[in-house]
């Protein structure tokens, strides 16, 4: 699939912008702050209804409109994308509102011009996104990789993303519900119907995700053992599932037992999975008690890169964490294109630049096979005469683009 077209009204520092795209590879250049970076959240938007900054979403209105004296300020992210079907239209609209001294913030999702349910707009557009603070996926915070995990399976599986939202739900209340009990001395009757509830829904998301890392680790580590590290070393990834108690380890290293938790969950199904969450919750429930909260399930999940057996967090050097994230990002741009048939589009912001030479023309021969990718360099010059050939180049400069015509001098 690809975008032919995208616009943006009052979105960061685009005023108003109208932009083609051809099938093939563009490349955004320009200075630092003129809104290169700008652009892909806004594709990355309307795939996934987030911004990779994990910042309100408020914040993506753009300044001067929002400073302006009008009671309402509309922001509108649209973009028109070529898929196998036929072509869909695609529509976020950022509304701010304010009625006295009232302000409110609200967002519509469109497609093909009628109004849907925010979640309703994952998976019209499918996106693969490359920032070069990627790495901190193998050094940061479990909800770091959580988040990677559900914002790539929501764009690919429906049932998946419902599931997750509910569930999200249901744990508040259900942490509700443990806290009523602990500070009143109420709500013992109603935490069983939450306990039900949220196994059936943890052990779908459980059993999917379970498979997920299992997919993307076989082209992950294909991809970096084969290309990119001449059979060198091994990269594996690993699924760690909070699906036991504390009691079940006893304190020791929980990090074994969830990998073999992970691999059980591989061949199990959602049923067989919500029968082993139950089974956990029960073990747990005294822990749950005293801490007012639910000490396992999925919000508490977790999965880790080994290179040669080791944490690449804790063991691996720099350069061998960014490969790893290579091998990672060409192994989602595998993984999805087989599990939807079509290939995403891929966002690659600044990380040409930080690749050595031969990495680079890998990355980029990914690129030149039939794949719409939009990347972003504040100097072209890094680009080969062959990509930069076939590739179409765009200025941007202070909240416009450009047809770019130095980066071929
Ligand atoms: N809501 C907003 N309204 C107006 N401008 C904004 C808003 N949010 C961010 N900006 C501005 O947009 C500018 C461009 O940001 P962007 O990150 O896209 O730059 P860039 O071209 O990627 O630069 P770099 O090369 O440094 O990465 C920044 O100067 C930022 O201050
Ligand atoms: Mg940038």
């Amino acid at each position: 699939m690809y975008i032919n077209h995208l616009s943006l009204t009052n979105f960061r520092n685009y005023g108003r912008l109208e932009l083609d795209f051809g099938p093939q590879a563009t490349l955004l250049y320009g200075a630092n702050a003129q809104g290169k970076t700008n652009l892909l959240e806004a594709m990355y938007y309307l795939a996934t209804t987030r911004s990779q900054h994990a910042a309100l979403d408020n914040q993506l209105l753009n300044w001067e409109a929002d400073l302006a004296e009008d009671p309402l300020v509309v922001g509108r992210l649209v973009a028109r994308v070529e898929r196998r079907e036929g072509e869909r239209l695609l529509e976020m609209r950022l509304i701010r509102e304010q009625q006295g001294d009232q302000i409110s913030f609200r967002r519509e999702a469109l497609v093909d011009r009628r109004k849907v349910r925010l979640m309703d707009l994952l998976g019209n557009l499918r996106v693969v996104l490359f920032l070069p603070q990627d790495v901190q996926l193998v050094t940061g915070a479990p909800g770091d990789r959580r988040r990677y995990l559900d914002i790539t399976l929501c764009q690919t599986d429906p049932v998946y993303c419902r599931t997750l939202s509910r569930y999200n739900k249901v744990l508040e209340q259900r942490n509700a519900a443990l806290r009523s009990i602990v500070e009143e001395g109420k709500g013992r009757d109603v935490l069983p119907v939450f306990t039900e509830k949220l196994v059936d829904l943890g052990g779908t998301i459980f059993a999917k995700r379970a498979s997920f890392v299992a997919a993307i680790a076989r082209e992950a580590q294909r991809i970096h053992y084969e290309e990119l590290t001449d059979g060198r070393e091994t990269l594996r990834l690993h699924y760690l599932p909070r699906l036991y108690s504390a009691s079940y380890t006893n304190g020791s290293d929980s990090t074994a037992a969830q990998m073999e938790w992970a691999e059980w969950l591989e061949s199990a199904s959602a049923e067989q999975a919500a029968e082993r969450f139950r089974h956990a919750l029960h073990e747990a429930r005294e822990t749950d008690l005293a801490r007012g909260r639910t000490t396992l399930g999925p919000q508490r999940d977790d999965w880790m890169f080994m290179v040669n057996g080791r944490d690449l967090g804790s063991f691996g050097s720099r350069g061998q964490q960014r490969t790893a994230i290579l091998a990672l990002k060409m192994g989602e741009i595998e993984w999805m294109a087989a599990e939807t048939e079509e290939t995403p589009v891929l966002l690659l912001d600044e990380v040409v630049a930080e690749l050595d030479e031969r990495r680079r023309a890998l990355l980029l021969g990914y690129i030149q096979q039939g794949t719409q990718a939009i990347l972003t360099a504040t100097d072209p010059s890094m680009f080969t005469d062959a990509f930069l050939e076939q590739a179409q180049t765009l200025e941007v400069q202070d909240g416009r683009v450009v047809e770019g015509k130095s980066a071929l001098v």
